[in-house]
């Protein structure tokens, strides 16, 4: 192992920048050569390559986004597509990859590793947090905080004004970020794709609650089950109260990483290069506890098993 290449693909994450920094700054620590990919998949189709040194990652560990710049790439989805990346991999003497990403990079990852025999690890960056072999990933933490930090906004609202709002926050068919941020901001109810809803269930609570004095809520809903917009509409159908709807979309994925975000892209990042240095391929890093956990990319896209019982009954019990 030589020289490597890391990339940044989907959706971007903050904590992708501090990654990328550790990638490069361990691979040259252990004499390697890294080389920048821009634009994820479509970049390394399209040659978009130069090579990173020190200074090339100076200043981003607090930068959210990712300055290699990311995509969605519909063309790396064809064998054509992924054998035009292989011929720009070998061109530019690219001995591995690092992959930072979510579930579909870490399917492109996969395709690239098993089917052409590029190797390959993949770092799970998305806001998501909906990797298997990981319990947290770089991302997450900060959206999560940034969806919490909108939703103690909304509160003042929504106490002053006597009303019901529903947030709609992001995840893909993830409630991770929902069900935790439910918990954080003393939301009254939650809908996640993980459990059954009950929409007459929860209208009943409301009305209930409304007879008893209670005059706003907070209901946080997960774009994987159902909009923002639909679910207020049934809320004020059933109950005749008034609704306020927030989708928090994009916001939640900017701005400056956590710390914790931090530690972990930066962990990874070097974990990730490790790997590459012993040979592996095909693998992805991840944190369980605090070790350092490599499963299979296979493994990795499978769906991810998260417990929401506890936090969900407790979100219940303390409304
Ligand atoms: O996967 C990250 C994510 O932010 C999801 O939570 C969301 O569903 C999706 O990306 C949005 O994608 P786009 O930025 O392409 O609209």
């Amino acid at each position: 192992m030589k020289r490597i290449g890391v990339l940044t693909s989907g959706g971007d994450a903050p904590g992708m920048n501090a990654t990328i920094r550790s990638v490069v700054r361990s691979g040259l620590a252990k004499d390697l050569e890294v080389m920048g990919i821009f634009r994820g998949f479509g970049g390394l189709i399209n040659d978009e390559i130069k090579p990173f040194n020190h200074r090339s990652v100076s200043n981003i560990i607090n930068r959210g986004g990712t300055i290699l710049k990311t995509s969605r790439c519909e063309e790396f989805l064809s064998k054509e597509g992924q054998q035009k990346a292989v011929e720009v991999i070998k061109k530019n003497n690219i001995d591995g990859l690092v992959i930072i990403g979510g579930d579909g990079s870490y399917r492109g990852a996969l395709a690239l590793s098993k089917d052409w025999g590029i190797k390959c690890i993949g770092v799970p960056g998305t806001i998501d947090n909906d990797l298997t072999g990981t319990e947290y990933t770089i991302g997450s933490d900060t959206a999560l905080n940034t969806a919490l930090e909108a939703i103690d906004k909304i509160r003042d609202t929504a106490t002053s004004l006597e009303r019901i709002f529903v947030v709609e926050v992001m995840g893909r068919l993830s409630g991770y970020i929902a069900l935790n941020v439910a918990l954080a901001a003393g939301a009254e109810q939650v809908i996640i794709p993980e459990r059954k809803f009950d929409l007459h269930e929860m209208c009943h609570e409301i009305t209930e609650g409304y007879i008893r004095g209670k005059a706003s809520w907070i209901v946080i809903v997960a774009e994987g089950v159902i909009k923002g917009q639909d679910i207020a509409e049934k809320i004020t159908q059933n109950t005749d109260l008034e609704t306020r709807v927030v989708v928090l979309g994009h916001v939640q994925r900017g701005g400056s990483p956590t710390a914790k975000d931090r530690v972990l892209a930066t962990c990874l990042g070097a974990a990730a290069v490790d790997l590459l240095v012993k040979g592996e391929s095909g693998k992805a890093v991840g944190i369980v506890g605090e070790d350092i956990n490599v499963v299979t990319l296979e493994k990795a896209v499978t769906k991810k098993v998260i417990k929401t019982e506890t936090i969900y009954n407790l979100i219940k019990i303390l409304t």
